[in-house]
């Protein structure tokens, strides 16, 4: 069987910077038109002059010929002002500011401490029609991390659309099943993106048989409960849900660590992983609206003029992804997800 696609969008990806970029960037550019790049880099990447330039590190390190086309998201601080909100509305690389609740997750240390102290930015934000995406989880260590999303949606996100409902939201990387009611039951300036680990897996996936720090991201997997709600919402067919895979690259050592860090790399078969999920549930048929449609409509972008071919011939996952291939394992290579599986779906070359 073949499906051939719009070519599809990853509206959350980290690709990092340096030599990880150069690594993990030509899997994104393979499959999808545009990404979201997410700009929890070490400093941030807080402004728009710090977002062209970081933009245009990624287009120098996209391979020959590639016409990705990378999009920016700023890194809201507690000094973010409403000038650079207007600066960021008035370029079309830019679609909006990134909320890190200050220490909720990755370089999150400059994030905001209140989001209550700043409704001057958005304000000004619904003003100019710039998105704010979120990490939507409270820092607050006494919160069980199984609820910190929720608590979050009580406490800060749905005051937040209560105040402002002009205001556009993306809770980012949804996870629960009150994010994806909180996304339901608000008007069409609010949406969720979802990733492909978040519809496969529930957190029994972390301790299967001993721990596996490589199926650690954030926010954290939850129960089973909550990944079928995300199943469901990302195969409804409501446009409010879109695709975000969250990829995040991390070394082995950072990882299989006593304090090992968040994040969960799927860039190398991001649109793969979501077609099997899709195929698995007999839905394939809504995948090209989730994948490719949604998210150019809520960001008010044409779709790519593209088209991806899928076809269901095996696809294996390596054990890791190393500098160079075919190099011995070493501590900095990638685990990606699903290292060592195979897949029934894969990419053709574009068509
Ligand atoms: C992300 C990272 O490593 O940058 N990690 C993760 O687990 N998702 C940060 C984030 O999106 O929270
Ligand atoms: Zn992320």
């Amino acid at each position: 069987m073949t499906i051939t696609l719009t070519q599809p969008d990853d509206w959350h990806v980290h690709v990092r910077d340096g030599e990880m970029l150069a690594r993990v960037i030509p899997y994104t550019a393979a499959q999808f038109g545009r990404a979201l790049i997410m700009p929890n880099l070490d400093p941030p990447v807080s402004t728009v002059q710090q977002a062209l330039e970081y933009r245009k590190t990624i287009l120098s390190a996209l391979p020959e010929g590639s016409s990705f086309d990378p999009k920016m998201s700023l890194y809201l601080t507690d000094d973010t002002t409403e000038t650079e909100v207007k600066a960021a509305a008035q370029c079309e690389h830019i679609l909006g500011f990134k909320l890190y609740p200050a220490d909720t997750t990755t370089n999150s240390s400059s994030g905001v401490t209140r989001v209550s102290s700043m409704m001057n930015v958005f304000e000004s934000m619904a003003r100019h029609g710039v998105v704010l995406q979120v990490h939507g989880e409270v820092a607050d260590p006494h919160v069980d991390i199984f609820d910190r999303e929720s608590v979050f949606i009580d406490q800060i996100l749905f005051p937040l659309h209560q105040e402002l409902p002009d205001l556009g939201l993306v809770l980012e990387h949804v996870t629960t099943r009150q994010g994806v009611d909180f996304v339901k039951a608000t008007n069409h300036f609010v949406a969720g993106t979802i990733t492909p680990h978040h519809l496969m897996y529930n957190r029994n996936e972390m301790f299967r048989g001993g721990i596996r720090p490589h199926n650690y991201c954030l926010p954290v997997l939850k129960r089973e409960t909550h990944r079928q709600s995300l199943v469901a919402a990302a195969t409804s067919g409501d446009p409010s849900f879109f695709l975000g895979t969250d990829s995040a690259p991390q070394t082995r050592s950072s990882k299989q660590s006593a304090c090992g860090c968040a994040g969960i790399f799927s860039a190398h078969a991001a649109i793969e992983f979501y077609a099997e999920i899709f195929a698995g549930l007999e839905c394939i048929n809504k995948l090209e609206n989730f994948a490719s449609h949604f998210g150019a409509d809520f960001y008010q972008l044409e779709k790519n003029p593209g088209k991806i071919t899928l076809n269901n011939k095996t696809k294996h996952i390596p054990e890791s992804i190393g500098k160079d291939q075919g190099a011995e394992a070493s501590d900095d290579d990638i685990i990606p997800l699903m290292a060592g599986q195979t897949l029934s779906w894969s990419l053709l070359l574009d068509s």
